[in-house]
């Protein structure tokens, strides 16, 4: 069985009392023996984060890199440094990114393959919008986000890799794909893993779902064969609720 990862994207929210203490309320409380835990907080509480969870197990991810290692690019952050900071893993693509801040399929790409050299974990996020879910094209821009951020990705460094279904029109709008929606775009995804790297890649590999995750709609959710886990935005800013979706996640894996 995949190992199921819960992890909380907190964008740009919370200071660094709130952060802090955030994390320690997490480390203290989870139970992640047999389920991985992450928390992304902003950069430049990364520190703080990363401290209140070393030795702990629990993940810590930056929500963005940039792919050089060092040099004159303004404002950016190099994976080099994500490591440096604590942290272990690192989201890539997020639809905020994708969306907001303009990063194209072919900057993403040098981002993953950037900071897999360098060592750290990533996870890799996909997902269609409003518009492209009507035109019927949601298949084909979740195959376009996977095709070109992996290029260049060997299966050995998939081990290294958790993919993020995140549906645009789910984002922080309380609208909730259907598990029955979910899942039809997660059991489509595996197999195109399976195409490119391999079936052993892609029965092992955890495809996250992301997009209004709450604590009450998680077992249903979790509870579909191939969604391995959650990447929760809002209902990630309170200890409380981030814990019950991490119990709730054991209890539709059958482990609690
Ligand atoms: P919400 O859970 O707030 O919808 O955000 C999801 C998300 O974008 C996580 O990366």
């Amino acid at each position: 069985m995949r190992k199921p990862y819960v992890a909380g994207n907190w964008k740009m929210n919370l200071n660094r009392a709130e952060a802090t203490a955030l994390a320690s309320a997490i480390v203290k409380a989870a139970d992640h023996k047999d389920i991985d835990v992450g928390m992304a907080p902003p950069f430049v509480y990364l520190d703080a984060v990363a401290a209140a969870a070393k030795g702990s197990g629990v993940h810590v991810a930056a929500q963005n890199c940039y792919f050089e290692a060092k040099g004159a690019f303004t404002g950016e952050v190099s994976p080099q440094m994500v490591l440096d900071v604590g942290c272990d893993t690192v989201i890539l693509g997020h639809s905020e990114r994708r969306h907001v801040l303009g990063e194209t399929d072919q900057m993403i790409n040098q981002k993953v393959k950037a900071s897999l050299a360098a060592g750290l974990k990533v996870i890799l996020c996909l997902g269609e919008t409003l518009d492209e879910r009507e035109g019927g094209r949601t298949n084909a821009v979740c195959e376009r986000h996977v095709r070109e951020g992996l290029k260049g990705v060997t299966a050995a460094q998939m081990a290294s890799v958790v993919l993020a279904y995140e549906p645009v029109w789910a984002i922080g709008t309380g609208k909730t794909a259907s598990p029955e929606q979910a899942q039809e775009v997660h059991a489509f995804v595996r197999p195109l893993v399976s195409a490119l790297l391999g079936k052993p890649v892609a029965d092992a590999v955890r495809i996250q779902y992301g997009g209004s995750v709450k604590a009450d709609n998680t077992f249903e959710l979790m509870s579909q064969p191939d969604i391995d886990g959650a990447l929760v935005g809002g209902a990630a800013l309170k200890a409380d609720s981030f814990l019950t979706i991490v119990q709730e996640t054991r209890k539709a894996k059958g482990l609690a």
